[in-house]
């Protein structure tokens, strides 16, 4: 059995080494490998998963391709469906059917973290990019009552916020200290920090007794967001075992066996990130 993550670039990719972790674990025969494919070029590899003779079960698909997997596959499901992206793909009768397991990921993350966190009730999203749909989806599923969305580009919140109704409702970034007074769960979504944005003071200690902020950011681990409310005593979790726990899915469709998340796992992703 074979499957892959396509991207572009991919060399960064960690999935290979995830999911060959687990293939050894599980004494499994089969294979996990990264391909690059060029955006001029994806349309004809979709073509070519779909063909009887294709040597892969299934795969990842990952940035820049998420969204043109979701189009050209031949059955999304309803988490791929209101993301609108997909980044796990398998074969089942004989159709190429597609997944988005990054709010599973997501959630899985801090249910591992902080067990209890969906009852946080109120959640401030920090940017309205691909990721932040994959984590308004998760929040909407685990029962939050509100959700902000800030975004420096107020319209483009406002877009997720349409789409998701009530619960969900859109702000300009400064917007930020009065949403999250009484506020439970605090997330970033955008990329700053990654780069050499300056990313913001932000005052943490309104939130709610209890409150828990997160970054989907995992390099560094501790970013500046969680540098920040930590300093402020205010619990954190870190963004690296979303893509540890978004990757079981697949392995599970593609391979047959439910993988898990542990400490020897994330020790060996770390390992290769060199953040130990
Ligand atoms: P992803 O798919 O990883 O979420 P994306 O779709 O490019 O990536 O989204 C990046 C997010 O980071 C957006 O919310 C973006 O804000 P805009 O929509 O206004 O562009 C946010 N972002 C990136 N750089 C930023 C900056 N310097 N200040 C504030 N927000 C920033």
């Amino acid at each position: 059995m074979h499957a892959f993550v396509a991207g572009h670039p991919i060399k960064h990719s960690k999935s290979p080494l995830i999911h060959g972790t687990w293939l050894k674990r599980h004494g499994l025969e089969g294979t996990y490998r990264a391909v690059d494919v060029a955006p001029e070029d994806f349309e004809a590899f979709m073509a070519s998963l779909k063909a009887p003779a294709s040597e892969f079960v299934g795969g990842n698909i990952t940035i820049p391709h998420k969204e043109r997997a979701f189009a050209l596959a031949d059955e999304v499901d309803e988490t791929a469906d209101y993301i609108g992206a997909a980044n796990t793909l398998w074969r089942e009768d004989g159709r190429l059917k597609a997944t988005n397991t990054d709010a599973y990921g997501f959630a899985a993350n801090l249910d591992e973290k902080s067990p209890g966190w969906e009852t946080l009730e109120t959640a401030v999203v920090y940017g309205a990019g691909g990721a932040s749909r994959a984590v308004i989806v998760a929040l909407v599923q685990r029962g939050f009552r509100t959700v902000h969305v800030l975004n420096r580009t107020t319209e483009k919140a406002k877009a997720l916020a349409d789409r998701f109704g009530a619960t969900v409702q859109a702000h300009g970034l400064q917007t930020l200290d009065e949403v999250l007074q009484g506020a439970g769960l605090f997330v970033n979504t955008t990329s700053l920090g990654l780069e050499d944005d300056a990313v913001p003071q932000i005052d943490f200690t309104g939130m709610r007794q209890g409150a828990l902020v997160t970054d989907i950011v995992y390099v560094p681990l501790k970013t500046a967001f969680l540098e920040q409310a930590e300093a402020q005593g205010i619990a954190t979790a870190d963004g690296l075992g979303m893509l540890l726990h978004q990757a079981v899915p697949g392995f599970e469709k593609w391979f047959g066996v439910r993988p898990v998340v542990d400490r020897e796992l994330r020790d060996i992703v770390e390992a290769a990130m060199g953040v130990r």
